[in-house]
């Protein structure tokens, strides 16, 4: 790949967290933000906060509003799915008949694979556009979700939708075909958010971007359907959600702030949401807390006032774009070794994070020692519930070129440590 593009591309990446504030104009809200949070003292930088999907939660949702919502749009519908788990539970049937009874035509796009390619997404738009659709709705996990957005943004863009909107922050000067979504699997908390995260294969590059125009018009979350998600996937989704809870919180600010209180309350739901729900995968209670902290973890609120780092994300990426692994799963291994790289740098963090998430007992022990528990305990939690710990066992071998995929990495900058390129392969070659 031309090493110019390359570097567009990590630009784009590090870029992504500033865009995802902007709304009124990318360019004043990241401004706004590099203004407001360069490390002054103070417990909350400041923020603006929006949030446009409207969710409808809960047993039986779908048949009860799905019909009244899709009223406000015209009358063809492109119904795009995965790679076929609801053609299996039955989800597909259900949805189906809600929407030609409701007398829309209605015209597939199946087929939308995990880590979805930007070549699905100019297909995706194609298809839009031949059958001039007029709403676009998404029905999975992540993927879909991510693909769907990016297609709403191509089926109503003549240019080149990855260089203008990936590689750089796009300027929206058109309206995205709109979108709503069903979700079939708690995780990324896509649902609520502008964020599309896709993979050039040609270039080997997955990067994502947020947003808010993206949000979807409607969420509808039944807890049901996510009884069918197989025991490995729902732990991945699982981690991703603590993964996402962990980045926002681990940056500053540190002392007293609201964000970081509702992030500890949320990461003690998953732990015990995830244990209760590997127990009895059809406990109503645990499936949807975890489809509700997955949304909370995403949906803007807890990153208020918060720097943020999501490098583990930036390095699971491009292992990703490289490897094609499952994204949950990429995480879980990354997290416990990056953790032990920084945790000196944020320790007061981290010990807290110790003592109010995993319970260490500090008695005796040094603000190190503490610290360093609560990262072991996150790894114990990981092998508990059957995640991979090492690149081996996520399919990885000797003829993974981690060099090319450390010097991809963008270098997120929000951390309590910056990272090198050094580092990150460093880190990689322990995770091996
Ligand atoms: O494709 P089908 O057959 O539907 O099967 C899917 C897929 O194999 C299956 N599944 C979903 N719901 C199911 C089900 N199987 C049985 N019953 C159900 N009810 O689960 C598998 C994985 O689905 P996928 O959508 O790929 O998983 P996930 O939700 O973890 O999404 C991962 C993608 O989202 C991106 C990731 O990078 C990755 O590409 N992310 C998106 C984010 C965002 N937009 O905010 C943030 C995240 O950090 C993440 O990067
Ligand atoms: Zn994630």
């Amino acid at each position: 790949m031309a090493e110019g593009l390359k570097r567009k591309a990590f630009i784009a990446v590090s870029l992504c967290l500033l865009v995802s504030l902007g709304g009124c104009g990318a360019a004043e809200t990241a401004v706004f933000w590099e203004k407001t949070s360069k490390g002054e003292e103070q417990n909350m930088n400041n923020f603006i906060f929006e949030n446009a999907t409207k969710v409808y939660f809960g047993k039986g949702c779908v048949k009860e509003y799905l019909a009244c919502l899709t009223k406000n749009y015209g009358d063809t519908v492109m119904l795009a799915y995965g790679g076929g788990s609801v053609k299996k539970d039955g989800v597909y049937d259900e949805i189906k008949e809600v929407l030609t009874g409701a007398g829309k035509t209605v015209i597939d796009f199946p087929d939308i694979m995990a880590n979805p390619t930007y070549a699905k997404v100019l297909a995706g738009a194609q298809l839009a556009r031949e059958h001039h659709a007029d709403l676009i709705l998404g029905v999975g996990g992540g993927s879909v979700m991510d693909c769907c957005k990016a297609i709403s943004i191509a089926a109503r863009y003549d240019g080149d939708v990855w260089e203008d909107f990936w590689v750089r922050s796009g300027v929206f000067d058109f309206e995205p075909l709109p979108l709503g979504v069903i979700v079939t699997a708690a995780g990324t908390g896509s649902e609520c958010n502008g964020g599309a995260v896709i993979t050039n294969e040609e270039l080997k590059v997955k990067t994502g971007r947020d947003y808010p125009v993206c949000n979807p018009k409607f969420a509808l979350m039944d807890p049901v359907y996510t009884y069918s998600v197989p025991k490995f996937q729902m732990v991945s989704g699982g981690f991703d959600i603590l993964s996402h809870i962990m980045e926002t919180y681990f940056s500053e600010p540190n002392e007293d702030n609201v964000s970081d209180d509702i992030a500890e309350a949320l990461m003690r739901n998953v732990i015990r949401s995830l244990r209760a729900a590997i127990l009895n995968p059809e406990d109503y209670t645990a499936r949807s807390n975890l489809m509700w902290d997955a949304t909370m973890a995403e949906n803007r609120i807890i990153k208020l006032g918060k720097r943020m780092d999501f490098e583990c994300h930036q390095m699971e990426h491009q292992l990703g774009a490289y490897t094609d692994c499952n994204h949950g799963a990429g995480l879980a291994v990354l997290h416990p070794v990056y953790y032990r790289h920084i945790y000196k740098d944020g320790l007061k963090k981290f010990k807290k994070f110790a003592l109010h998430i995993w319970d260490i007992s500090p008695e005796g022990k040094s603000d190190e020692e503490i610290a360093r528990e609560g990262v072991e305990a996150l790894a114990g939690f990981i092998k508990e519930i059957g995640l991979p710990t090492t690149l081996r066992q996520l399919g990885a071998d000797e003829s993974l070129d981690l060099k090319a995929i450390a010097d991809s990495c963008a270098i997120a900058g929000g951390s309590y440590r910056k990272m090198t390129h050094k580092e990150i392969l460093e880190i990689f070659k322990e995770c091996f």
